[in-house]
């Protein structure tokens, strides 16, 4: 199975805050915003820098900047807006796409029902969505991107259930999957054990 757990002491500890039931709608939040953020600074470790010439007070001297690396980030809607700030907070220069997806109630399959891209042309794309559980909305929203010409995706994601990697692994081996956990499986109605319960319904307080 191909995936990353980043497993840093304060994420592992700000996710069994998000996990605990009593846990409320605005501590998740901010707990899925710092985790986000400090997913980002993880995945972030392979921007290319480029030299700059800057004065400081004292002298001139050459500094580092990122080389003008492009980002989109494109959350799964609805709770995969839950950890677009944490990354903007990191990447304010990100633009960021949505996509829409609803489960048919009969064919339990991924329809679109939203897509907005910013300009694609040279950008890496992040998707987010906070529960990877079966992996179809991913799957789906990964082959939207693909078809419109896109090449570099990287999924990020709280909490992976097995079942959902593999699909990922199978359908989009090259998408990179990274998450701060990786759970046990699912259940009968496709929710991640332990897992945290519904991450939207947690986010915006929803039932
Ligand atoms: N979506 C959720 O919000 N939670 C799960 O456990 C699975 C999918």
């Amino acid at each position: 199975m191909q995936i990353e757990v980043l497993n840093h002491p304060l994420i592992q500890h700000k996710v069994t805050l998000m996990r605990k039931k009593e846990t409320d709608s605005k501590d998740f939040r901010e707990l899925l915003e710092e985790i986000t953020m400090l997913m980002a600074y993880e995945i972030t470790r392979d921007l290319p820098l480029e030299d700059i010439e800057i004065e400081t007070p004292l002298q001139k001297m050459t500094g580092k900047q990122i080389s003008g690396k492009k980002l989109v980030i494109v959350p799964i809607l609805r709770a995969g807006l839950g950890m677009v700030q944490g990354m903007l907070n990191l990447m304010p220069m990100a633009k960021v796409g949505h996509i829409g997806l609803y489960r048919d109630p009969e064919t339990k399959k991924p329809v679109e029902y939203y897509c907005k891209m910013p300009d694609i042309e040279g950008r890496d794309f992040i998707i987010v969505d906070p529960m990877l559980a079966t992996g179809g909305s991913a799957s789906a929203a990964i082959t939207l991107l693909k078809q419109r010409g896109i090449k570099n995706i990287k999924f990020i994601c709280l909490v992976a259930a097995p079942e959902g990697v593999q699909c990922l692994n199978r359908e989009h081996p090259d998408v990179k999957i990274y998450a701060a956990a990786l759970d046990d499986r699912l259940n009968e109605n496709c929710y991640i054990l332990p897992g945290l319960g519904d991450a939207g319904d947690r986010i915006f307080g929803t039932k």
